[in-house]
């Protein structure tokens, strides 16, 4: 079965970009959210990103006329799940909001129709419990901003119908991305397990007053993330040598962050309504919406940048 109608379910920082991969590709998209203003903000950030790529890539890699032509906005629930081939949940993380909604579209659903959630953190076992299409339900993890990053993990039980992770996988890199699909289930997979690795550290050097969050930055910014750009883990411990990675994991490992909560700082600024860009502040300051609009623009700016670089059509 080919997947042409696809149904994403929240029009929020997800929702929008995901939609727009699949039809920036030719596919039929609604995007639902029981949110006008959601919808409308979601349509015209679509346009934002559909501009930047234009002056980044040129007017023929990217066609915003038949993208958006692709793409239907809607706040009537059957109306994005009657007929959709593929469903993509992408609505808050919170379980009663996704349980919830999985309860409502159960019954609209198409008979053949593979359903996915975008979730971060929630394992499918979670999420998929006394589902009546639990076979047909696996995790498609895209990364922010969706149109950009390739990286989508996916992640199925053992009970999903054969096939259906390769109907993915095989759609995701008609799309451009690069699926990676795990071999069991588990709560973050892989990349976000190990963004949060990282973050505890990052959370327990600022704590303790090790240095300040500009400096940790600058730290990732210069020094690993250049690497990982080009070189996962194992690769960059192989080139390192691994007795030096003996070392280094023995003695630096018992004197690492260990914390078992979200960091305090995160829940103190989170408590004061400081969620970071969306809000106009965080860890630092981003003005109005307009200056975060533009900060925005030109984090992708650079993200498609390294994209290129990474693709070797970069002649710099
Ligand atoms: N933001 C990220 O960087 C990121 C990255 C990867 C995965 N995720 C995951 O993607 C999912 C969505 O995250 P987000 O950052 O886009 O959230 P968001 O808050 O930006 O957007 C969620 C959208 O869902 C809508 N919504 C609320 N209840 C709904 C319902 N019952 N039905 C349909 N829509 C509903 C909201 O109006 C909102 O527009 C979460 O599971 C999150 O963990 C987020």
């Amino acid at each position: 079965m080919s997947l042409n109608n696809i149904a994403i379910l929240g029009a929020g920082t997800m929702g929008h970009g995901i939609g727009q991969i699949f039809a920036q590709h030719g596919l039929a998209v609604t995007v639902y959210d029981p949110h006008p203003a959601a919808l409308q903000a979601a349509s015209e950030k679509v346009l934002r990103n559909l501009r930047l790529l234009q002056e980044n890539q040129g007017g023929e890699a990217v066609n915003p006329g038949l993208t958006v032509s692709n793409l239907m906005f809607t706040s009537d629930l059957s109306a994005a799940i009657t007929g959709a081939d593929l469903v993509i949940e992408a609505v808050p993380e919170n379980l009663t909001i996704k349980w919830s909604l999985y309860s409502q579209i159960a019954p609209m659903l198409k008979p053949t129709a593979i359903v996915t959630s975008n979730t971060s953190t929630f394992a499918l076992e979670t999420l998929a419990f006394e589902q009546p299409f639990a076979d047909r339900f696996l995790i498609t993890h895209f990364f922010n901003p969706a149109p950009l990053i390739p990286l989508v993990e996916i992640v199925q039980l053992d009970i999903t119908i054969p096939g259906i992770a390769g109907q993915l996988i095989e759609l995701l890199r008609a799309c451009g991305k690069v699926p990676v699909l795990l071999k069991k289930d588990i709560a973050g997979f892989i990349a976000n397990r190990l963004q949060a690795a990282v973050m505890r550290e990052a959370c327990y050097l600022l704590e303790s007053g090790i240095a300040e969050a500009a400096q940790i930055d600058t730290a990732m910014k210069e020094g690993p993330g250049l690497r990982w750009a080009i070189g996962g883990p194992f690769e960059i411990a192989d080139y390192g040598g691994l007795d030096v990675w003996e070392k280094v994991t023995g003695h630096l490992f018992p004197q690492l962050g260990a914390s078992q909560e979200a960091p305090e700082l995160i829940r103190e600024k989170v408590a004061k309504g400081e969620l970071g860009v969306k809000t106009g502040a965080g860890f630092y300051t981003y003005g109005n919406p307009a200056q975060q609009e533009r900060q925005s623009g030109e984090r992708d700016r650079k993200l498609l940048g390294l994209l290129q670089v990474k693709a070797g059509n970069n002649k710099a």
